[in-house]
C-alpha cells in the first residue's frame, strides 16, 4: 500500500476538499447556507459566517475606484462573491472564473447575471488588456503559482486597470498550496511579490486578526455552542481542521491592491 503525505501540494486535492466544504452541514449552517467560503472580515457587531464574508467582499471591492468597465473574479467558489459583485457593482460586468467544474455550476445558478467559466487562476485564457478590474478574495494561494497568477493578472489588466486581492500567507507545506507560495516579509513580502509582476501604487494590510483569528474564534463558539454538535464526529473534524492544521498552516491574513500602469 502506497501512502501519499498529506502535507504535499497536490491540485487535485482542490475539487474534493471544496466539495466536501460545500455539503457539510456544520460549515453549510455557519454560513447560513449562503455559498460564501471564506474567513471573512469581522468588524464589531458581526455575528454570523455570512455577514462577516459579505463584509470582506465589500471591504476587498472597496479598494478599487472603478465604477465602470469589466470585472475578473478569480477563484469565485460557489458565487456567493460573485452574486455580491453583480448586486453592488452595476456598472460593472462581471466574469468569474473558477478551477473546479462543480463550483462553477453552482456559481452560474446562484449569479446568472455574470459570465462564469472553468479556468485556472494561473494561466488566463483570456487576450491581454481585457479587464477594468480583478478581484481575488481568498483564492490566490491556491493557485500554482501565486506568482504565475499576478503576472498573468497584470497582463490582462488594461494599462491603470485595478488589483484586490485577499489572501492567505500559508507556512510552506500545505496540500492545498504549492511551496512556491510561501511569502517571506509578511505584507511587505507580499507587496514586494506583486512588485515584482509588474504593479504599482502598491498597498498591502496584514488584517490577520480580524480575519482568519476572529473566524477562528467565532467558528469555535458555534460549533461548541451545541453539546450535540460539539461532541458529534463532523463536529469534532470541524474543530481540529481549524484549531490544529490550520493554525498550523496560517501565518497571516492580508489584503492588498494595487494598479497595473502601462
Ligand atoms: C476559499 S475559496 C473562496 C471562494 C469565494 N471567493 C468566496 O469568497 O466565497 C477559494 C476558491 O479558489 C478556487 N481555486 C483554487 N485553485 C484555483 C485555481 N488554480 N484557479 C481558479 N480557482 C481556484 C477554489 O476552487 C475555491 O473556490
Amino acid at each position: 500500500m502506497t501512502m501519499s503525505n498529506p502535507w504535499v501540494w497536490d491540485q487535485t486535492a482542490i475539487a474534493p476538499f471544496y466539495d466536501i466544504f460545500y455539503s457539510d452541514p456544520i460549515y453549510q449552517a455557519f454560513y447560513d447556507n449562503s455559498g460564501f467560503a471564506n474567513f471573512g472580515y469581522w468588524d464589531t457587531g458581526i455575528t454570523s459566517g455570512k455577514q462577516a464574508s459579505e463584509r470582506l467582499v465589500e471591504i476587498v471591492a472597496a479598494q478599487i475606484d472603478k465604477p465602470n468597465g469589466v470585472l475578473l473574479e478569480v477563484g469565485c467558489g460557489a458565487g456567493a462573491s460573485t452574486k455580491w459583485l453583480c448586486d453592488n457593482l452595476p456598472g460593472l460586468d462581471v466574469v468569474a472564473i473558477n478551477i473546479d467544474p462543480a463550483q462553477v455550476r453552482q456559481a452560474r445558478e446562484r449569479a446568472p447575471e455574470a459570465e462564469i467559466l472553468v479556468m485556472d487562476g494561473a494561466n488566463l485564457e483570456f487576450e491581454d488588456d481585457q479587464f477594468d478590474v480583478i478581484l481575488s478574495v481568498e483564492a490566490p494561494f491556491h493557485f500554482d503559482t501565486r506568482e504565475n497568477f499576478f503576472s498573468e493578472a497584470h497582463r490582462v489588466l488594461r494599462p491603470g486597470g485595478r488589483m484586490a486581492v485577499a489572501d492567505i500567507l500559508l507556512a510552506s507545506g500545505s496540500p492545498l498550496s504549492p511551496r512556491a507560495n510561501h511569502v517571506t516579509g509578511g505584507a511587505s513580502g507580499y507587496a514586494h511579490k506583486l512588485a515584482l509582476a509588474g504593479f504599482q501604487e502598491i498597498n498591502v494590510e496584514d488584517v490577520t486578526q480580524r480575519t482568519w483569528r476572529s473566524f477562528r474564534r467565532h467558528f469555535s463558539d458555534f460549533i461548541t455552542r451545541d453539546p450535540a454538535t460539539a461532541l458529534s464526529m463532523g463536529g469534532m473534524r470541524a474543530l481540529t481542521t481549524i484549531n490544529v492544521n490550520s493554525s498550523y498552516a496560517i501565518r497571516n491574513y492580508v489584503i492588498a491592491n494595487c494598479t497595473a500602469l502601462a
